[in-house]
């Protein structure tokens, strides 16, 4: 994997441990960033419940579970995959790595 084949999503300081943020790149759907200790995960920030910003949501650092705000859905972090109702669909993540302090998410996940 070189630098090319990656796009620069945010630094990792920018990530408070144990929380998301929001990250909006031109061109691509919102990202939510989470950071559990030196590990990093990426997803679409949109709810596939509804019109809610999981960056938002209480992340459960035990789990790797995203909680939406608005109904209290979940996702987990590290695939996706539902892990709470009312969700049915899971959330698109992206392979995410950490170099020099940067985030980066790969160009063939967009
Ligand atoms: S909008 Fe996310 S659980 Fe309803």
């Amino acid at each position: 994997m070189t630098l090319v084949d990656l796009v620069e999503v945010c630094t990792l300081s920018e990530v408070p441990d144990g929380e998301g943020i929001k990250i909006t790149i031109e061109g691509l759907p919102a990202l939510a960033v989470y950071r559990v200790g030196e590990e990093v995960f990426v997803s679409d920030d949109l709810c596939t419940h509804g019109d809610a910003s999981l960056s938002e949501g209480e992340l459960d650092i035990e789990d790797y579970v995203i909680e939406c705000p608005f109904h209290q859905g979940g996702f987990d972090i590290r695939t996706g995959s539902v892990a709470g109702a009312p969700c049915t669909r899971p959330i698109r993540v992206y392979e995410a790595w950490i170099k020099n302090g940067l985030v980066y998410i790969k160009k063939q996940d967009l």
